[in-house]
């Protein structure tokens, strides 16, 4: 049975996890959410000085959370990237502290393939191939996965300019909620009418995204003065969703693969997982979503990569393993190997 430390501190939240046997065993959270939210967005220092203070009470409370020990530990897994510099190397720096002091081998981790990683720590190791979308506060992309340790990501599509949960921090600020967007409008839409205005909906060839005019398109709207933020909240979100779930259930059509696996904090997003498992079911196609929890940004979903990359043999990382801010997602561990 592998014990999997995860470290993730990419950006606002320092995320501790312990993975054993491909299970969550223990976890701690710290968020520097509110610290940012009079910015209207994370400010890297303030968040990485958040992660320092809070890294080690946050790894004794995982421990003290599972009943483990550094003894029961047989790796450590970090996100080595895509993120902020200097939260990023927070972790890192922490991540090999630990695999130095308790000589155990490092990993790390895209943080991507972390999103999709948490899905299997409650629904089980995810089908050979399958399709997953990932919509996070910084990526929007389309992948075909194979062995998620072993395998190249493929990517079918991604998004050319704002990725979606983007979409939702810029969105609610126009409409004056606070950050983080995703969740405030999400929570304003509730009272709103989703098809009250025919915001449009923007189809890249392939299967691309673009949220940028839909984003104008809303500012253009506030401009024009008096609107109910809670149909411009509710008729945006539909736009957004409806778009995600069109173009993911035509991938998983047009590949013949039979399972979507939808990750990344936009996965939160509860008309999102409402209208992906319409369309799922009327497609014939599993829905996997992990719940909104693992969604957002966690350590477990990190040890989770770890604990697959070390039970699929792949060699570990040196502890002159170094961040990469803008890592493309080609594998799930870092550094890349192209
Ligand atoms: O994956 P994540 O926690 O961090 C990144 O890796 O970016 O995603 C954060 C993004 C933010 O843009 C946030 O507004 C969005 O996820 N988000 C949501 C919801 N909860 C979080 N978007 C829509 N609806 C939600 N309920
Ligand atoms: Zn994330």
């Amino acid at each position: 049975m592998a014990v999997v430390l995860g470290i993730e501190t990419s950006c606002d939240e320092t995320g501790v996890g312990i993975v054993a046997d491909g299970l969550p065993a223990g976890e701690a959270l710290a968020s520097s959410m509110e610290e940012h939210a009079r910015f209207g967005g994370v400010v890297p220092e303030i968040a990485a000085r958040a992660h320092l203070e809070s890294l080690v009470p946050c790894v004794r409370k995982a421990f003290a959370d599972s009943g483990l020990t550094p003894s029961d530990v047989d790796a450590i897994a970090v996100t080595a990237g895509p993120g902020l510099a200097t939260a990023l190397q927070t972790g890192v720096a922490a991540a090999k502290a630990f695999a130095l002091a308790w000589n155990v081998p490092l990993y790390g981790v895209h943080h991507l393939a972390g999103h999709v990683a948490a899905d299997t720590l409650e629904h089980g190791p995810l089908p050979v191939r399958c399709v997953a979308l990932i919509v996070s506060g910084g990526h929007t992309s389309l992948l075909l996965l194979d062995d998620l340790a072993r395998d190249p990501i493929v990517h079918l599509g991604d998004t050319r300019d704002d990725a979606a949960g983007e979409a939702f921090d810029k969105v609610a600020r126009l409409l004056g909620l606070p950050y983080p967007g995703g969740p405030a409008v999400s929570r304003v839409a509730l009272e709103g009418d989703p098809h009250a205005i025919a915001f449009p909906r923007a189809m890249p060839g392939g299967y691309a995204f673009s949220f940028s005019g839909l984003k104008s398109a809303v500012a253009r709207h506030v401009e024009r003065g008096p609107v109910s933020v809670a149909d411009v909240a509710a008729s945006f979100q539909e736009a957004v969703v409806d778009v995600l779930t069109r173009k993911a259930v035509a991938a998983c059509r047009d590949h013949g693969v039979g399972t979507l696996v939808v990750v990344g904090g936009v996965a939160a997003n509860a008309r999102l997982r409402e209208l992906a498992a319409e369309r799922c079911a009327r497609a014939g196609v599993e829905l996997r979503i992990p719940s909104p929890r693992l969604c957002t940004d966690n350590g477990a979903m990190i040890a989770a990569v770890g604990g697959l990359l070390y039970e699929a043999g792949e060699p570990a990382c040196s502890l002159t393993l170094s961040v990469d801010p803008s890592a493309p997602l080609l594998r799930a561990a870092l550094p890349r190997k192209d």
